[in-house]
């Protein structure tokens, strides 16, 4: 684990998560691969993300003895997709943490402007009673990440926190500018932008390389 000299990102630098996403990038990594390695990431990702949860102790019974142990305290958990790309760093993160509910927001990247559009959204009710994780593989302008963000902060929602697979430097300045008190997790922070709005050298779009649109 790395902190960024931004106060608020942590940079998995976990082996594992870079082996796996030195195969993600590669141009020739099939769909399927693809999709598995963004999945077992985003466990990984998932296993820094939760370090604070508060635990509690416990009396139990092991075939031995009494003993006091650890359990999770029970805090209500929240996942935020970003539609599309973000359900599959979903996918992971549900398996470790298969009570957390799920909300999802829709939205596109207007392709003149990069401006998101929000065209879905649904969150459980009780949102401001959850610990709130919003998921995005790709934080390029960071755009849709502080829309999305805002938008999870009307519903009353207070503790957040924003995982994605790679990040740009251009797109972490926006974000932590915008919403100082959400930390951000990523497996890595590439070099640029492009034009277009991809990050260099990134690994193209996420959303297509995991549904094969392209
Ligand atoms: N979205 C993607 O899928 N890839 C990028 O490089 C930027 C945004």
């Amino acid at each position: 684990m790395l902190i960024d000299m931004h106060a608020n990102v942590t940079v998995a630098e976990h082996p594992l998560v870079q082996h796996k996403l030195t195969l993600m990038r590669q141009t020739d990594t099939s769909i399927s691969l693809f999709r598995q390695l963004l999945r077992e990431i985003s466990l990984l990702l998932a296993y820094e993300v939760t370090r604070d949860l508060e635990t509690r102790e416990v009396v139990i019974e092991t075939p031995l003895e009494t003993m006091s142990a650890r359990q999770l305290e029970g805090k209500k958990l929240c996942l935020v997709s970003i539609l599309r790309a973000g359900n599959g760093l979903l996918d992971g993160m549900l398996d470790l943490m298969p009570l957390a509910r799920v909300a999802h927001i829709g939205l596109y990247r207007d392709p003149q402007t990069l401006v998101p559009v929000e065209y879905y959204f649904k969150t459980p009710e009780d949102m401001a009673a959850r610990d709130v994780i919003v998921v995005d593989p790709m934080l390029a302008t960071g755009n849709s990440a502080i829309a999305a963000v805002h938008r999870i902060k009307q519903t009353g929602a207070e503790r957040i926190k924003f995982v994605c697979l790679l990040a740009a430097p251009e797109g972490i300045d926006a974000f932590t500018a915008a919403h100082p008190d959400v930390p951000v997790h990523t497996a890595a922070i590439d070099r640029q932008l492009n034009d277009h709005g991809y990050i260099l050298p990134g690994l193209g779009d996420a959303g297509d390389r995991m549904y094969g649109t392209k």
